[in-house]
């Protein structure tokens, strides 16, 4: 997506040479217009792959999850963050590490709204090393439901997290990919 790269090289802040603060576009403010197209050409993408569900992570993958549910017409289920997670048998849960945060949370998603008729496309806003993105991928197997692939907004391709999930032979679509910060300049892969 050309505008993407435009409006990232426009409003996104280099913070060092691992980290792209994206507050502007995706993890603070966010444009509606930009958004849903974001959407659409992650429907389009996944289009012919009988998608039941899109399937993310609170918070910041919500709004293009939700674009995306909205161009191919299913729901959208959002995997929720708990700080310390009481056993819950109707949860499928997953530890994770937060690259940005330094703290260890916890996803949760209820049995009640994943199973072995879905076909779900995880969608997100970045992908670093893909910690989280691992934990989510573990409920989806669990589930029994089917992993049609993941579409990322920003992939910072430096950074192993896409680069793994792909090997595991899971499809990964990113919509921008980011090759390097270093020097506090964005280059594109
Ligand atoms: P991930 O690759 O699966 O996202 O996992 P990782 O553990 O590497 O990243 C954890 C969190 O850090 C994610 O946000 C991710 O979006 C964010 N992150 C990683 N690299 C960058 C970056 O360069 N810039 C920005 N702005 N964020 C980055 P999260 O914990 O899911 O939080 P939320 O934004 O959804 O609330
Ligand atoms: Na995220
Ligand atoms: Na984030």
């Amino acid at each position: 997506m050309e505008r993407l790269k435009e409006r990232i090289l426009h409003e996104a802040t280099v913070i060092n040479n691992d980290v792209l603060k994206l507050d502007a576009l995706l993890n603070h403010q966010v444009d509606p217009i930009l958004t849903m197209e974001m959407g659409k050409e992650f429907a389009s993408r996944y289009a012919g792959e009988a998608i039941t569900k899109v399937i993310t992570v609170e918070s910041s993958g919500i709004p293009v999850g939700f674009t995306t549910a909205l161009a191919l017409g299913v729901p959208l289920l959002f995997a929720r963050r708990k700080k310390t997670l009481i056993a819950d048998p109707d949860a499928f849960t997953e530890r994770v590490p937060s690259f940005t945060k330094g703290i260890v949370t916890d996803i949760m998603v209820s049995r009640q709204f994943l199973n072995d008729s879905d076909t779900v496309l995880f969608i997100d806003d970045i992908i670093a090393n893909g910690d989280a993105a691992r934990g989510l991928i573990k409920i989806i197997e669990r589930s029994g439901a089917k992993l049609a692939g993941l579409g990322i907004v920003v992939e910072k391709s430096f950074q192993a997290g896409a680069r793994t999930i792909r090997e595991q032979g899971i499809r990964v679509e990113s919509l921008v990919q980011i090759a390097s910060l270093e020097g506090g300049k964005i280059q594109f892969l």
